[in-house]
């Protein structure tokens, strides 16, 4: 019986590698980031940072998670404060399958399977995103997002913003830090 679950994890592990190597190539890994969960401390640092704004906030907020991966973030966020709403995009499908499955109890989560570049996000009042330093993002999150939004970023910093405020943290031992925008500070 331990052989067959050995044999049948082997499996499994193998399959899963080949999916992230063919998902790099499908979802341009080398122009958009690939599902790489957030993990560590610096993903507490996020939530607290946004746990401060949401918990500040006596109207309800739309909180979005720009490629939300499995959903983890959401789940945190949507569990705590029902009296916001939360939406996912995702483009690779088996993070979004993960992430819907996660977060199907949650009346307050809509998960998109979708192209967030190709995506509406005027109506985004914080977002949260794990994105790598490209320039056509800034762009996009610039013109498409309201003045009044609150972009929080785990790790990499948005190019060219001015950052509002820098709070350090770490991941695996090393020091890293989660940056926070204002958009209003970006149109200006
Ligand atoms: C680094 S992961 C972060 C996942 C999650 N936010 C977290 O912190 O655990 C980035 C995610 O963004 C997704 N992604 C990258 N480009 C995207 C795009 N253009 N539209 C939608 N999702 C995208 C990837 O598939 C990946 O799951």
């Amino acid at each position: 019986m331990a052989c067959l679950f050995a044999f049948l994890f082997y499996i499994l592990a193998w399959i899963f590698l080949l999916y992230i190597v063919v998902s790099f190539f499908v979802f341009k890994g080398w122009r958009y980031p690939p599902y790489l969960p957030s993990l560590g401390k610096v993903k507490r640092t996020l939530l607290n940072e946004t746990e401060k704004i949401l918990s500040a906030s006596s109207k309800p907020l739309v909180v979005a998670d720009l490629g939300c991966g499995d959903g983890r973030l959401l789940f945190r966020l949507a569990r705590q404060f029902p009296q916001h709403q939360f939406i996912g995009y995702e483009w690779n499908p088996l993070p979004f399958r993960l992430a819907r499955y996660r977060l199907r109890k949650y009346p307050n989560v809509r998960v998109f399977l979708t192209d967030l570049m190709q995506e509406d996000l005027s109506h985004i009042d914080v977002a949260i995103c794990y994105w790598s330093s490209k320039i056509e993002f800034a762009e996009k999150l610039k013109e498409s997002m309201k003045k009044s939004a609150v972009v929080i970023s785990e790790i990499f910093e948005i190019t060219g913003w001015k950052i509002h405020c820098k709070v350090v943290s770490r991941i695996f031992g090393f020091r890293t830090a989660v940056f926070i925008y204002r958009v209003f500070d970006q149109k200006s």
